[in-house]
């Protein structure tokens, strides 16, 4: 693809793309929201440079992806509902977002898409790791592919596999974010293809992870457990990722039906200021 309206530098040879140059408070009608989502389809990860971004204008692109999705477990902004402050603080261990995963798939209409804005980050660290999880399903064998049809996973929100402690350990380490519906966590359970399919490019992709995902359904976990972690593994191997690092004033919109995400916790001592909203719920099929 060639784009007229912004310029589209690559991250990586599985996913990921920069983009510069890009006017996000351009009017409906310009012919960018249709060049930025093809990027988005093409690249799975925008890492969009240079914006300045109030929560409004934040709900306005999310609107381009789809319609808003609630965090079931942080409160959202005074006023903005959908837009909840991811935060890490100088004195703070545990960041949001470790450990790979893709968003909310204990829930029955996942977000298609995450919108990340940043506003104060660390001098050095504190990038987000994704991996093309449509490449990973290509590169298995005809054997395992033919395996995964039909199989379906069942996913929670309670974090149970999580090292250092389920949600509610978790978020409660967190104390700069303002949590809700912990006692709940383990309700927010979901039953997706472990294989999906993309609506758009009919790409098959793999749809699960060690965090979430807790069981194959009709398996018990033991029995899941190493099918599970071999297909984790798999989709993170270093082939099928890229890195991008954040500066404030940027905007990262990802495609969680084709990647999954890991925020490194490596900038102990300085403060990280983001805000996210997740759109357009969708049942994977
Ligand atoms: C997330 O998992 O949605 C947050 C990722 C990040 O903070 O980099």
């Amino acid at each position: 693809m060639t784009y007229q309206t912004m310029d589209v530098r690559p991250l990586a040879g599985a996913l990921g793309a920069e983009i510069y140059g890009a006017d996000l408070k351009a009017r409906d009608d310009s012919p960018m929201w249709i060049e930025l989502r093809q990027a988005f389809i093409e690249y799975h990860v925008l890492a969009i440079r240079g914006q300045d971004m109030s929560q409004d204008d934040m709900m306005r692109v999310g609107g381009k992806f789809g319609e808003p999705c609630f965090y079931p477990f942080a409160k959202g902004m005074e006023g903005y509902p959908y837009i909840t402050e991811v935060i890490k603080e100088k004195h703070e261990r545990e960041n949001f977002g470790a450990d790979w995963h893709t968003d909310t798939m204990y829930l029955e209409k996942p977000p298609r898409a995450t919108l990340l804005y940043a506003l104060e980050t660390p001098p050095r660290g504190g990038d987000t790791l994704y991996v093309n999880t449509a490449a990973a399903y290509d590169a298995l064998s005809g054997g395992m592919k033919k395996m995964l049809e039909g199989l379906v996973g069942v996913s929670s929100g309670g974090l149970k596999n999580k090292k250092g402690g389920d949600r509610v350990a978790h978020l409660s380490r967190i104390g700069s974010m303002t949590s809700q519906n912990l006692d709940k966590a383990t309700a927010f359970e979901s039953r997706h293809p472990i294989v999906r399919t993309h609506p758009d490019t009919g790409r098959k992709s793999l749809y699960l992870s060690c965090l979430h995902t807790v069981c194959l359904d009709g398996f018990t976990e033991d029995e899941s457990r190493p099918l599970i972690k071999f297909l984790n593994d798999h989709c993170t191997e270093p082939e099928f990722s890229c890195r991008v690092r954040w500066e404030p004033g940027q905007l990262t919109v990802w495609d969680n039906r084709t990647t999954m995400h890991n925020a490194v916790n490596d900038y102990h001592g300085f403060r990280r200021r983001m805000r996210r909203l997740t759109v357009g719920p969708e049942v994977p099929v």
